[in-house]
C-alpha cells in the first residue's frame, strides 16, 4: 500500500488493478484511514488522468448495488454540488414529476457551511427519509418523486471516503468530487442525470476554470454509462433565496412552489425545464412551457403535498423558534453582495448545521433576509433577523452585506 501511495505522491498514473487493490482494500479494512487520507491527499495535489477517473467510478459503484429502474421509463436525476440555501431540489421534484417525469432522488446531510436537502426535509415532523428500495421505486411509480437518504447499500466507499475527505481537507478535488457525484448518480440508475455545478464563494467550486472541467468529466463518465448528462453552471456566491436554516428552507420551498416569483424560482424554472426537457425528449421551449403550466395551476404545489404525506411528513406541525432578534444597516446604499460563506456559517452557529458530523442540528433555526441583493436600503433598516434555540454565542452585524 506504502508503495502505491509513494507513485501517487509522484504524480504517477496508477493502474486499474492497482486502484482496486487500494480502494477496495480500504472498504475490506485492510487499508487504514491513515493510508486512505495520504492517498486522497496526493490525488488533491496532482490530480487524476481521465482513465484513472473512469476506473473509480467503476470501483465506487461496485462497491455496493445498483438500482434497475429501467421499468419507469423515463427518470431523471438531479444534484447540486452544493451551497448556501439550496433548497431547489424540493422545489424542482414536485415540479418536473407533476410534468410526468419521475424523479428519484437520494440526497445527503448537510455537513460545514453548506446545507443537505436530507437534514432540512426532516425538519417537518414524521418525515422519513429512511425508505428502503422497494418503498423508494414504489412510491417513484405511484407518486413520480421520491428521496431518501443515502443507504449503505449504494455506493458504500463514497460514504466511507466521503467521510475521510472531510476531516482531511480533500473535500475540494475536482475528479474526486466528479468521482463521489457521478458514482452515486449512476449507482440509483435514473437515465438522464441533470447536475447544477455550484460556482462562486459559498460554493466547493470557486473557480470557471474548475467548474468547466468538473463539467467535462461529468458527461464524460456519463458517456461511459450511457447516461444523458447535462449541467448547468449557477453562481453561488450570495446566498440562494432568502431563507437559510432547515425548517425556514421548507417554506420557502414551499412559497416558491405556490408560484412567488423570485431569483430561486427563475433557477427552480431553468433546471426543471433542462430535466423535462431530457425525461420527454422535447426542446427546453416546450419544456419551459409545461414548467411554467404546472407552477401556476398549481399542480407542483398539490405534488409537494402528496409527496411530504407519503413519506409520513405532517406538515401542520412545522414550527418556526420564537426566540428571533433583528440586524440592522449600518449604512445607506444598495445591497451589492452577501457573502454566502458568512451567512453559512452564521446558520452553523445558530444550529442549524453541524461543525461535526455527531453534532445534532436545530431545524427551528436560521436566518431570514430582508434586504437581499440588489436591495435599497436606509441605515436602521432590518437586514436580517436570526432564529435560534440556544444562547448566542456569535456577535451579530453586517458585515456580510457588501452595501455602496
Ligand atoms: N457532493 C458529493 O456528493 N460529493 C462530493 O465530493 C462533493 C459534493
Amino acid at each position: 500500500m506504502v508503495e502505491l501511495i509513494n507513485k501517487k505522491r509522484l504524480g504517477m498514473e496508477l493502474t486499474r488493478s492497482e486502484l482496486e487493490e487500494f480502494f477496495f482494500g480500504y472498504l475490506k479494512g485492510q487499508v487504514m484511514d491513515y493510508q486512505m487520507s495520504a492517498m486522497l491527499m496526493a490525488i488533491c495535489i496532482y490530480g487524476l488522468s481521465d482513465r484513472e477517473v473512469f476506473d473509480l467510478v467503476d470501483i465506487f459503484i461496485a462497491s455496493g448495488i445498483s438500482l434497475d429502474l429501467s421499468s419507469l421509463e423515463a427518470t431523471v436525476d438531479k444534484h447540486s454540488t452544493g451551497g448556501v440555501g439550496d433548497k431547489t431540489t424540493l422545489i424542482i421534484g414536485p415540479i418536473v414529476s407533476s410534468c410526468g417525469v419521475k424523479v428519484p432522488k437520494m440526497s445527503g446531510r448537510g455537513l460545514g457551511h453548506t446545507g443537505g436537502t436530507i437534514d432540512k426535509i426532516e425538519s417537518i415532523p414524521g418525515f422519513r427519509t429512511d425508505l428502503t428500495i422497494d418503498e423508494f421505486i414504489d412510491q417513484l411509480e405511484h407518486i413520480g418523486f421520491a428521496l431518501m437518504s443515502q443507504t449503505e447499500e449504494l455506493t458504500p466507499l463514497d460514504k466511507m471516503i466521503y467521510s475521510l475527505r472531510d476531516v482531511t481537507g480533500t473535500v475540494e478535488s475536482i475528479p474526486l468530487i466528479a468521482i463521489s457525484i457521478m458514482s452515486k448518480k449512476i449507482a440509483l440508475g435514473a437515465s438522464h442525470i441533470l447536475i447544477d455545478i455550484k460556482l462562486g464563494k459559498g460554493a466547493l467550486i470557486k473557480t470557471k476554470e474548475e467548474a468547466l472541467e468538473i463539467s467535462r468529466l461529468m458527461v464524460e463518465i456519463g458517456k461511459k454509462y450511457q447516461k444523458e448528462v447535462r449541467t448547468l453552471i449557477t453562481n453561488m456566491d450570495n446566498p440562494l433565496g432568502d431563507m437559510i436554516g432547515n425548517t425556514l428552507e421548507v417554506l420557502e420551498a414551499m412559497e416558491t412552489l405556490r408560484g412567488r416569483p423570485s431569483p430561486l424560482m427563475d433557477l427552480c424554472v431553468e433546471i426543471s425545464s433542462e430535466m423535462v426537457s431530457m425525461g420527454k425528449n422535447i426542446s427546453l421551449a416546450d419544456a419551459r412551457k409545461r414548467v411554467l403550466q404546472v407552477i401556476e395551476n398549481g399542480d407542483a404545489f398539490q405534488q409537494f403535498l402528496w409527496f411530504v404525506e407519503a413519506q409520513g411528513g405532517r406538515l401542520e406541525e412545522l414550527t418556526l423558534s420564537e426566540t428571533t432578534t433583528d440586524v440592522y444597516a449600518s449604512k445607506s446604499g444598495v445591497v451589492k453582495a452577501i457573502d454566502a460563506l458568512m451567512m453559512g456559517n452564521l446558520s452553523v452557529h445558530l444550529g442549524a448545521g453541524r461543525l461535526k458530523k455527531e453534532d445534532k442540528i436545530d431545524p427551528l433555526a436560521g436566518i431570514v433576509i430582508h434586504k437581499n441583493v440588489g436591495a435599497t436600503v436606509e441605515k436602521g433598516d432590518v437586514l436580517y433577523t436570526v432564529y435560534y434555540s440556544e444562547p448566542l454565542k456569535v456577535e451579530l452585524n453586517d458585515e456580510a452585506f457588501t452595501i455602496e
